[in-house]
């Protein structure tokens, strides 16, 4: 419970199941669990061990530090007391960021790497640099609340009309539109880049901080003094000597800042699990714990609709119709769909994208993302330094590839591209072959699949009520 709630079965080194309470309340970040999560993951139990990825006394003393004494006081926040609801009883807590780390550094591909953490906030830390090596993560460096990067961004977001703690992707989307005018200011008044502090507690919030500002140009300003301190933290990881670095927290999910990192060279191999949020944490916990690699494959990790990858039918539909609805196989543990909850849509010509924003109804501003397939990438895109596919859409890529796909590209001219490979998603890779024997264009337009203001749909309930509300077919 907290933020986004989510639960994880691991059985040795395998995964056996990761899922999203949201997917099943149809709460968008849900804080709690609910019978309907609770029973799936039974199916793999009876658990042996329950995991807790936060200490929630630590997080007290920090709480009553910032003077919220309602939830410092209140045992109803106790997570123990949220899930006698569930009778299910709580065996070991693990620091958040160590919950972070152990997500990110368990599911990667290396026997060693230096490990950075940052997001809003855990009990007291905000960001943590540590080196890993076999089975052994070693605390190196620490940030503390209420310096964080996390809940500055989480400010701005707020700042510009947003929801903060949700809608922080909006607003990095925003920032190509801005010039960063307002960078100097934000550093005068609210940030010291290096070591990283902030000069005001921004918890609460920004208020009106210039009422006057175009929110383009207020969001181009808070991305790059993002990206300049987020910098620092990476020269400061690199320094502990490995050439792979492990990225998690909340803050990985900005795209944006991800292509900077690979840009700078830093590193030869960087992972970021597609899931590197408090989601995913319910699974670095149960990593934390017992301190062993897992057998990492894919993000395709929730709930089951079971059959075969539809492919021929949905290029049928794609080519009558251009736009279908995927809800196939097992959904995606990450708050991206990457083909398995997926609406897809051909990529090319100019009124496609306001046909999917019919649906969608989102800002006009916001591009959509195309999957293309892995082998096809270098012809359409320049993707980051060092970066050879990103099966996650965890980077933005120059579109070198003309005018011809207008949905999929931004005003900066990039997308957040997501390369697609026979060993990431068989089925989704089969569709994207046959797209192009079709019709020579190697990519789909592909956003998730959702009613307006709710989360992915989940079940094939879910996908018939999709259908109903927008006449737009769910294979
Ligand atoms: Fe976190």
């Amino acid at each position: 419970m907290n933020h986004d709630a989510a639960m994880a079965v691991v059985d040795g080194t395998e995964i056996l199941w990761a899922a999203h309470a949201e997917r099943y309340s149809k709460v968008k970040n849900d804080h709690y669990l609910n019978w309907e999560i609770v029973n799936e993951a039974k199916t793999y139990g009876p658990f042996d061990k329950v995991v807790y990825y936060e200490k929630p006394l630590l997080k007290k003393t920090r709480q009553l530090y910032a003077g919220q004494y309602g939830p410092a006081s209140s045992y109803t926040e106790m997570p123990q007391w949220h899930l006698d609801n569930f009778k299910i009883k709580i065996d070991e807590y693990v620091n958040h960021h160590n919950s972070h780390a152990a997500a990110g550094y368990f599911t990667s591909p290396f026997r060693e790497a230096t490990v950075l953490t940052v997001d809003a906030i855990g009990e007291w830390d905000t960001v943590s640099i540590s080196t890993a090596n076999k089975i052994w993560i070693q605390r190196k460096e620490t940030i503390q609340y209420p310096h964080s990067l996390g809940i500055l961004y989480s400010a701005f977001t707020q700042r510009c009309g947003l929801k903060p703690a949700e809608e922080e992707y909006i607003l990095m989307g925003m920032a190509a539109y801005g010039e960063p005018k307002y960078k100097d200011d934000i550093y005068e008044d609210f940030v010291i880049q290096s070591p990283f502090k902030l000069k005001k507690n921004l918890h609460r919030g920004l208020g009106d901080w210039h009422p006057e500002a175009d929110v383009m140009d207020i969001a181009a300003s808070i991305q790059s003094v993002l990206v300049e301190c987020l910098a620092d933290l990476w020269h400061r990881a690199s320094k502990y000597g490995s050439r792979n670095l492990v990225y998690a927290g909340g803050v990985a999910l900005n795209c944006a800042a991800n292509t900077a990192l690979a840009n700078m060279g830093l590193f030869d191999n960087i992972w970021i699990i597609p899931n590197p949020g408090d989601a995913g944490s319910s699974l670095g916990c149960i990593a934390a714990s017992q301190k062993k690699h897992l057998n990492w494959n894919n993000p395709f990790l929730g709930y089951n609709i079971e059959g075969e990858y539809p492919v021929d039918k949905i290029i049928k539909e794609l080519t009558e119709n251009k736009i279908v609805g995927v809800a196939n196989g097992r959904a995606e543990f990450g708050p991206r769909a990457l083909g398995n909850r997926s609406l897809l849509a051909d990529p090319r010509g100019l009124e496609i994208k306001d046909m999917v924003n019919q649906i969608k109804r989102r800002q006009k501003f916001r591009p959509f993302a195309p999957a293309i397939l892995e082998e096809d990438v270098n012809e359409y895109f320049n993707l980051p330094t060092g970066v050879k596919n990103t099966p996650y859409m965890q980077y933005t890529a120059a579109y070198t590839h003309g005018k011809d796909c207008p949905a999929i590209i931004h005003y900066d001219n990039t997308s957040r591209v997501q390369t697609v490979s026979k060993s990431d998603n068989e089925g989704f890779y089969e569709l994207l072959k046959a797209w192009k024997k079709k019709t020579g264009c190697p990519m789909l337009l592909n956003t998730s699949l959702n009613i307006k203001g709710q989360p992915m749909v989940n079940d094939a309930k879910d996908g018939k009520a999709f259908t109903s509300k927008y006449g737009v077919k769910v294979l």
